[in-house]
């Protein structure tokens, strides 16, 4: 089985913001979609921050360049997930992503023949309440009790490997102020299970990897940085 995965595009108009690039994140997408579609990837997903916005745009704006990017992943007719991340609840409610965009609020498990894909969403502040409803504070992620539960049931229930995404890190070798808050407590529920395979992770825009108690903490390198385009296929088989 393949996948095709990619975080933090930041699509929006601004073409420079510091070291970021965001309008060029269209065409570097263009580029990857039709990579994976060649080399027919299964399930794509992107690891959160699909869109940013410029400082003053309005409301209508993001969400119309949100309805082109998305327009532009699904038009090449490969199943696809995106793993909320920050910036994609600066504007948009988790509903709204729903039901005008198809894309569903984590956490959910995702089964295919041999692989679970447990998706989780760690954009809570610290008394629990989601970015959308509480605004946005990107140092401060929280996976709420119930999704650790969540998470937790999963790994207990699987019979097959599993693969965890979300977009804020759980891998506690980047900078601290991009790790979720609870992190070590839900590695721990990770590490228990033994049957977690990979970690895919972004928000931590230089990315990174390590190996903790045997399991893989990958930070993809967002495509907003620069001129880079990293996007990655990965074959699970
Ligand atoms: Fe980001």
């Amino acid at each position: 089985m393949k996948i095709g995965v990619f975080s933090d595009p930041h699509f929006c108009n601004a073409t420079q913001f510091d070291t970021r690039r965001p309008s060029l994140s269209y065409g570097k997408l263009q580029t990857a979609m039709t990579e994976f579609k060649k080399q027919n990837v299964d399930i794509v997903f992107c690891l959160g921050d699909l869109t940013d916005h410029e400082a003053g745009e309005e409301r209508e704006s993001v969400y119309n360049n949100f309805k082109k990017i998305t327009e532009l992943i699904y038009s090449f007719g490969i199943p696809f997930y995106l793993v909320p991340g920050n910036h994609d609840y600066l504007m948009l409610s988790a509903s709204e992503l729903q039901s005008d965009f198809n894309l569903r609020t984590p956490p959910y498990v995702i089964e295919c023949e041999k692989y679970c894909f447990i998706l989780l969403d760690a954009n809570y502040r610290s008394n629990m309440v989601r970015f959308d409803t509480a605004g946005v504070q990107w140092d401060d992620s929280n996976l709420p009790r119930e999704q650790v539960d969540f998470l937790k049931n999963a790994l207990d229930v699987s019979k097959k490997e599993c693969i965890v995404l979300v977009h804020e890190n759980l891998d506690p070798c980047v900078d601290k102020n991009h790790i979720i808050k609870n992190a070590t407590e839900v590695r721990r529920v990770i590490s228990h299970s033994k049957k977690v395979k990979l970690v895919i992770q972004g928000h931590y825009h230089w990315g990174a990897k390590s190996v903790i108690d045997g399991v893989t903490y990958l930070t993809l390198p967002a495509m907003c940085e620069g001129e880079n385009n990293p996007y990655f296929v990965f074959d699970l088989d």
